[in-house]
């Protein structure tokens, strides 16, 4: 339940995210036992790089604490929708922090927004969904995979999200997101293989009054085919976009000072920078340097809006 609202302590039935290190990060649902392969109830260990943790132990423990493993220690963190991204379980591909930042920005996804959102997959962007709705706005989530759909449904009434989410087995290309939505929807967002398939019934969802749509694809071709389909069907302000993150890198950097003496025997036209001299005196700068390689393509998001019913 520790994704509803911000908590002090951890309780049984809790989901905490153990921090080993920045790379290092683990989900862990807090019940003192599980069970084995042969389906009898032992003691929940978990095991890390830095040794065992007992689950049972951070029961009553305050989060943000530093607790101890056999061989070393960890902190005991809140989820967050971002640290989620960073440890759920993988059932698909799913969508990462920084595409998520500005889908949520690009969409103007806020407390009493309604979303719909397909597929579902493994319920990464759900989460930030989710989150910036909350309490008076409602996500429906729509998958044509039946388990991913149990498993999203079990995993947000686990989080304590249930009340704010509604996950549909539906194929929404061939069926549509379902006609008790239609009109009543603020923001579609689409990461399907099809997503052209399923603009026309964005269209039928969103609100007569406007609203906002995004698609994520990883393959130009889709890109063209979404941006087509958008077109015919009356959307505007068609916009793609990557997100590509640079991490800029501090370190401190030893620069020899330059001869300002010798600059002014000269003119400043007469001045070539290989005539440059520096002193034997040296300087110590705090500076960044950006990395000499950088996390590729992820996908390509696609925005537009639908004008209001009389502006179309
Ligand atoms: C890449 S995953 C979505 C990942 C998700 N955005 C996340 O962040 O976890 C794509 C999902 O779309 C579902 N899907 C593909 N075509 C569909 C369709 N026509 N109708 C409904 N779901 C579909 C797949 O079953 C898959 O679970």
């Amino acid at each position: 339940m520790s994704f509803a609202r911000p908590k002090t302590v951890i309780e049984e039935n809790d989901t905490v995210i153990l921090y080993l290190t920045v790379q290092s990060l683990h989900a862990i649902d807090v019940l003192p036992y599980i069970k084995n392969k042969k389906d009898e109830l032992i003691e929940n260990v978990f095991q890390t790089s830095y040794g065992a943790l007992k689950v049972k132990e951070l029961i009553g423990v305050k989060y943000g604490s530093k607790v101890q493993l056999s061989k070393g220690w960890a902190y005991v963190l809140q989820p967050t929708p971002e640290l989620w991204t960073q440890t759920l379980p993988h059932r698909t591909q799913i969508i990462y922090t920084p595409d998520i930042s500005m889908i949520l920005f690009q969409l103007e996804v806020k407390p009493g927004s309604v979303v719909v959102e397909s597929g579902t997959g493994s319920g990464s962007l759900s989460h930030s969904f989710l989150r910036a709705v909350k309490p008076l706005g409602h996500l429906h989530t729509f998958d044509f995979h039946e388990q991913r759909c149990d498993i999203a449904r079990e995993e947000f009434k686990s989080h304590g999200l249930a009340d704010f989410v509604t996950v549909y087995h539906r194929d929404v290309c061939e069926r549509g997101f379902t006609e008790e939505l239609n009109g009543k929807v603020d923001a579609v967002f689409l990461d399907l293989p099809a997503p052209h398939l399923a603009i026309p019934h964005a269209l039928k969802a969103l609100k007569h009054s406007g609203g906002r749509f995004c698609s994520f694809s990883p393959c130009i071709e889709q890109v063209q085919r979404s941006c087509e389909a958008l077109e015919q069907n009356g959307f505007v302000e068609i916009q793609t976009m990557e997100i590509l993150q640079v991490e800029e890198y501090v370190k401190t950097k030893v620069i020899n000072v330059l001869d300002l003496e010798f600059l002014k025997t000269k003119k400043p036209e007469d001045v070539d920078a290989k005539d440059l001299k520096t002193t034997k005196e040296q300087k110590k700068y705090v500076t960044t340097q950006v990395p000499y390689t950088m996390p590729g393509h992820t996908g390509y998001l696609t925005f537009a809006t639908i004008p209001p019913l009389f502006a179309r």
